[in-house]
């Protein structure tokens, strides 16, 4: 057998615990794994690396994909789909393991769809893809998310100032979510809930009179959404081949506008990637492993369509085409929840 592995879309750690768990249980069982480079547009361009386990065995600590990423959509070009499955067949491939969130994954569904032997895993710090209970790269984000919201709160503690941290997550406020309950944030703010800005700012009044002056710390989701605002606040016009706008900027936003209506010396910080990138957690190499030896395995037995996931303590199979309808939001009831924190 000769598989193909690509890493799709935004990089997450973890990817190199999969990348390298995929190799090992290909070697095991005596196949022959070819990295495409670069994600889709790997495969559309026929870039490609050969990958043996004795050259990888130490990335597992690795952040990033060493296979490099990129958010080519085969879809969006024409005969994209096309020159993918003749690519494919070309670097004479059995099956292709496809890593990624919900775009990869919906590409991942297509190709399926149009013959060619894929099997996905979820990768996204976002932790938005439905049917399975770890995406990778989220635990490590929202690890490394808490200990930036602490830092912050070391400063704002001693300054008494109000803080917006702003992380991120586009469509669903988990990384927020967590890490924000996790650090002892004050108020969250996640894409799921829309909030007005008067809110914010009343919450702020409220405290600072309850409680004298700061610190409070606001933890705000980048895809957050202001009521009667029309979508999520953005840095540029830019859109990527998904469709998908150059998130950023609600922070600083929210800032300014706390110090506006209550003359609180306010300030903000968007960590950004640098929550994407670092040395995965065990969780993360431990279960990114178990879903790289699924994949294989799925190959093995050639049943192709299928997501490897995780459910409960087991690693399961969902078709990759129930997996890419929908997104994986912050259910409401959790939210709810967690708003005894946000008094
Ligand atoms: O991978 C998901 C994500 O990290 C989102 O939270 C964020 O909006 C986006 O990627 C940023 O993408 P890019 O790396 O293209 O700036």
């Amino acid at each position: 057998m000769r598989i193909g592995v690509l890493t799709g879309g935004g990089d997450a750690p973890g990817l190199n615990a999969a990348i390298r768990a995929i190799v090992k249980k290909s070697e095991k069982y005596g196949y022959e794994v070819i990295g495409i480079c670069r994600g889709w547009a790997g495969l559309l361009n026929l870039d490609t690396t050969n990958l043996k386990y004795k050259d990888i065995k130490d990335v597992i600590r690795r952040g990033g994909t060493i296979l490099k990423t990129s958010r080519t959509n085969p879809m969006k070009l024409e005969d994209g789909i096309k020159r993918t499955c003749e690519n494919f067949k070309k670097l004479g491939l059995d099956a292709l393991i496809a890593i990624g969130g919900d775009d990869t994954l919906s590409v991942a569904a297509a190709l399926s769809e149009a013959g060619l032997n894929v099997v996905g895993i979820p990768k996204t710090i976002d932790y938005d893809v439905p049917r399975t209970e770890f995406t990778i790269g989220f635990d490590t984000a929202a690890n490394t998310s808490m200990r930036l919201i602490e830092n912050l709160k070391d400063t704002a503690e001693s300054h008494d100032r109000v803080f917006v941290v702003e992380i991120m997550g586009r469509h669903a406020g988990w990384i927020a979510l967590y890490s924000g309950l996790a650090a002892g944030a004050d108020l969250i703010l996640i894409p799921e809930e829309p909030f007005s800005i008067k809110e914010v700012t009343e919450f702020v009044k409220k405290k600072i009179e309850r409680e004298g002056k700061g610190p409070i710390i606001i933890v705000v989701a980048e895809g957050a959404l202001i009521k009667d605002y029309k979508g999520p606040i953005t840095k540029d016009a830019t859109i990527d081949q998904f469709g998908h706008v150059h998130l950023g900027g609600i922070g600083e936003f929210l800032a300014k506008e706390i110090s506006k209506a209550t003359g609180a010396e306010t300030r903000a910080c968007a960590p950004a990637h640098a929550v994407r990138g670092g040395s995965p957690t065990v969780r993360d190499r431990f279960i990114s492993t178990r879903l790289g030896l699924a994949a294989v395995d799925l190959v093995k037995e050639r049943k192709y369509g299928y997501m490897v996931a995780l459910k409960g303590t087991e690693i399961v199979n969902v078709p990759l085409s129930e997996v890419t309808r929908k997104t994986k939001t912050v259910d409401k009831k959790l939210y709810e929840e967690a708003k005894v924190f946000f008094e």
